[in-house]
């Protein structure tokens, strides 16, 4: 698959009517942050807030969110956030399997765009998709898995934080493990 350029990527996300979410989204979100970094960090679909604004991760999991990646000593000016469904799923549902696999070219494209050394994955969506189908969040966070090169850490998603705040402790943990491999490899640029 060949990377289109950032412009058309957009194009094509915001056009898209492939499966039924597209119906019922106020607005696609395609992405924010910097996609010429070398981190990418990966959540599961648009939120309400999101879908009001086309914004990613501008509600209370991605309010919760900037503080973990300030943890870590990231921003928004150096990770590019997006999802893996780019459309809200009404009553912010989880996606169906059949919604993950007609957007997930678009996050391939993204990932192509971007050439990220680093993925992180918030949560058995992302995690899912980006590392195996096996993938068990619960039994499996925090752990490095490689592919081809690329470092993918899997932890909780912010939103699964606010839910069951007696997750937090374990997601720090996650976290720690983040900073150390962004401080270990360079990262941060
Ligand atoms: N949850 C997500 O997974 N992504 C967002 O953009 C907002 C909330």
């Amino acid at each position: 698959m060949q990377a289109p350029s950032l412009a058309e990527l957009s194009s094509l996300i915001i056009n898209c009517h492939k499966c039924p979410l597209s119906e019922s989204r106020s607005h696609p979100v395609v992405g924010g942050g910097n996609i010429h970094s070398k981190i990418m960090i990966v959540g599961e679909g648009p939120g309400a807030h999101e879908d009001m604004s086309g914004e990613a991760f501008i509600g209370p999991a991605g309010q919760l969110l900037d503080k973990m990646m300030k943890y870590a000593g990231i921003d928004r000016t150096n990770a590019f956030l997006t999802n893996v469904v780019k459309c809200f799923p009404p009553e912010n549902r989880t996606p169906r399997p059949a919604e993950v696999k007609a957007c997930l070219d678009f996050l391939r494209m993204q990932y192509l765009l971007q050439h990220p050394q680093l993925i992180i994955c918030l949560g058995a969506v992302a995690s899912k998709a980006m590392i195996n189908q096996e993938f068990s969040i619960m039994r499996q966070h925090g752990q490095i898995q490689e592919k081809k090169g690329i470092l993918f850490v899997p932890t909780f998603h912010p939103a699964a934080l606010l839910r069951d705040p007696e997750k937090k402790p374990l997601a720090y943990e996650d976290w720690k493990t983040i900073k150390k491999v962004i401080e270990e490899k360079g990262l941060r640029g």
